[in-house]
């Protein structure tokens, strides 16, 4: 353990699994099973921790039921994957505006949005436009 608390740069576990969240991982937050049920039980309201959280979904889960949640893990790198991890984005593209006189240009996306919007250091994992003239995008932190 090093002054702050914080386990040491070369500790055997915080080395293998930042190379293996680092190579070429991809999460896929989804909730880890226990956590949905233990979350569907009647719980009184309160804080939640996870613990070797990894970039599980489960903290999301809670976060999204509106609970402070506490996620701990060795891996600085699955952490870094877990904060505002994940966009998801689908709105009308520009192009609707000419059969739908009801839809205001501010709206919709011009060519090349939502992606041109985006941080620096998100990348996107999927794009496509939809027939109905609406471009989805999901798009993650690196
Ligand atoms: C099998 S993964 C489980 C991740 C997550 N709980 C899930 O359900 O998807 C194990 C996690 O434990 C973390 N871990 C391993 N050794 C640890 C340690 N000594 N202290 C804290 N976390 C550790 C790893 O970084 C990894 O994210």
């Amino acid at each position: 353990m090093s002054a702050d608390g914080s386990p040491p740069e070369a500790h055997p576990d915080r080395l293998r699994w930042n190379a293996k969240y680092a190579g070429g991982f991809v999460p896929s937050f989804v909730p880890h099973p226990l956590a949905v049920r233990a979350l569907a039980m009647n719980l009184p309201d309160g804080p939640v921790a996870d613990l070797a959280c990894g970039a599980s979904g489960s903290a999301l889960l809670a976060a999204g039921r509106g609970r402070e949640v506490t996620a701990v893990d060795i891996s600085e790198v699955a952490l870094g994957m877990l904060a505002d991890g994940l966009i998801a984005w689908e709105a009308f593209t520009a192009e609707a505006t000419r059969t739908r006189s009801d839809l205001s240009p501010d709206w919709c996306l011009a060519p090349g949005e939502p992606a041109s919007l985006l941080p620096a250091d998100f990348a996107v994992l999927d794009e496509q436009d939809l027939p109905n003239l609406r471009r989805q995008m999901v798009a993650r932190r690196q």
